[in-house]
């Protein structure tokens, strides 16, 4: 399963970045406007500290705006993939991405039936919002079991990626369902961990060596 990190906070990226299990970034406009830069300035910071996919969310809802505002994010770099909204418009605008080799991450994914619209676009990651379903009483897993199946049955290539995720314990669900990527924010990156167990362990063995030889390095 990838790890990408859902934050365009460049302290948060540097920081995953530095643990060696991040596979990629998603952004969205929130996460932009959060950070105070103009979209482009701010991927290209990006893609200085994460190497991997880097998805840039259009501003525009129209295909033509679309189509115009992606072509230009995919030439900052070879990493980038742009993001699309499901919206007819968005599925268009992917269809002809998919033809130009441009790499599409359709957002705001909350359905299996928008899922199946998105794979026979030809988007590169489709990405459903496990968290926002869960908040209104749906189960956002259930979700990435419903695509999983059905992007299996027809060899669907279009990766899921796990989005919206709230909690370790949606990272651990997403996986078991198949999910190809988990997109975390860095706060539940830096979860995932912890266990007390973990740490009273290393205390002991420290604290057991050191009796013996009084210094607790090895060697
Ligand atoms: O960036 C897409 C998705 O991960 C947003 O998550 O927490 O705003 O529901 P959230």
């Amino acid at each position: 399963m990838k790890f990408f990190l859902d934050t365009a906070n460049l302290d948060e990226l540097k920081k995953g970045a530095n643990w060696g299990i991040v596979d990629g970034v998603t952004t969205n406009p929130t996460l932009i406007a959060r950070e105070g830069r103009p979209l482009e300035e701010q991927i290209r910071r990006i893609c200085e500290i994460v190497d991997g996919d880097i998805s840039a969310e259009v501003l525009a809802t129209d295909t033509e705006g679309m189509l115009r505002e992606g072509r230009a994010l995919a030439q900052l770099h070879p990493n980038i993939v742009v993001k699309c909204p499901l919206t007819r418009d968005g599925i268009r605008a992917t269809k002809t991405f998919a033809q130009e080799g441009i790499r599409v991450n359709v957002t705001l994914c909350f359905t299996a039936a928008q899922a199946l619209l998105a794979a026979k676009a030809g988007a590169y990651i489709i990405s459903p919002f496990v968290g926002r379903l869960d908040d209104i009483g749906s189960n956002g897993m259930d979700l990435i079991r419903d695509i999983a199946l059905i992007y299996r049955n027809y060899g669907f290539k279009t990766q899921i990626l796990a989005a919206s995720i709230r909690h370790p314990i949606h990272v651990v669900e997403a996986a078991r369902a198949g999910a190809h990527i988990g997109t975390l924010p860095f706060k539940v990156l830096d979860q995932l961990f912890n266990h007390p167990l973990t740490d009273k362990g290393l205390e002991q063995f420290l604290k057991d060596y050191a009796k013996v030889f009084q210094e607790t390095s090895v060697g």
